[in-house]
């Protein structure tokens, strides 16, 4: 579990533990791996360690380490949005095709209702130039280099998903719209993201909690046959935005 420290990935850990399964955590500080996934090294050092601690069979990855629109350097947003989350769904998938297991990325509806929005970078992303993904973001505003981390990895899950099928895992992406954790209090802060925030269309009234989005996750981690499915847990939002387009 990436990102295990807080929010989703704290309540998705705790939803695991609560049906009897062992969790190792990975983020920043306070959980059995520390890491930093905006790195290289970080990544490399997460994934060895997590290979050593489940001896190179894992029943499920959940990536949701991730920063919102609001964090600067911009360029971080999409170092470990998308090539932190990627490294580890790469790095550990040997060990997920072992057990027969799953792994969910955590994304966002933002991707689907922006979709013309991340541009090229996307692409740069998608080919692994990775220095120039950042440079090229770091010229970017907040907001688009979210929409890219999250576009980008939704389109990674897409392509990778049939071959971890055969190789009989499973890999899903989530799409949460607002959820009550410190990332969304620190975005809604932000004066100019906060408002555009609140701009968007949410026909529930309200954020989720975070059990919520961990509920749905627990449902793709153990669910036999999804695999390339983008779930969208974002209260209508998606299907108010783009009612005719799925
Ligand atoms: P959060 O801020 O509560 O938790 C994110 C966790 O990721 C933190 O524990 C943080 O330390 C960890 N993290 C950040 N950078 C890291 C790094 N370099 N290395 C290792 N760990 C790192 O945020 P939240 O809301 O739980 O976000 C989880 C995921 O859900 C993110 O990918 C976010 O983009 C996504 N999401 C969140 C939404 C929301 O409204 N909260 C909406 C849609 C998607």
């Amino acid at each position: 579990m990436t990102g295990a420290a807080s929010g989703i990935g704290a309540a998705a850990r705790q939803w695991l533990e609560d049906r009897g399964d062992e969790v190792i955590g990975v983020d920043l500080a306070g959980q059995e791996v520390e890491a930093d996934l905006s790195t290289e090294a970080g990544r490399r050092d997460a994934v060895a360690a997590v290979r050593r601690r489940c001896q190179g069979r894992l029943d499920g990855l959940v990536a949701a380490a991730g920063l919102g629109a609001s964090h600067v350097p911009v360029e971080r947003i999409v170092a470990v949005n998308y090539f932190g989350c990627i490294a580890c769904l790469d790095g550990l998938r040997e060990a997920i095709a072992a057990t027969g297991g799953a792994a969910v990325a955590v994304a966002s509806n933002t991707a689907l209702a922006l979709a013309d929005f991340g541009g090229p970078l996307e692409d740069v992303c998608l080919a692994g130039r990775e220095s120039e993904a950042l440079a090229g973001a770091a010229e970017q505003g907040g907001p688009r280099c979210y929409v890219v981390s999250k576009r980008a990895l939704i389109r990674f899950v897409r392509r990778e998903a049939p071959g971890w099928m055969r190789a009989g895992a499973r890999l899903n992406v989530i799409a949460p719209g607002p959820v009550r954790t410190p990332l969304l209090t620190r975005d809604l802060a932000h004066p100019e993201i906060g408002p555009r925030l609140e701009e968007f269309p949410l026909p529930a009234g309200a954020p989720a909690e975070p059990q919520a989005i961990a509920d749905a996750i627990g449902f793709l981690l153990h669910h036999p046959y999804c695999s390339g499915s983008v779930l969208c847990v974002d209260g209508g939002g998606d299907a108010q935005m783009r009612p005719d387009t799925f």
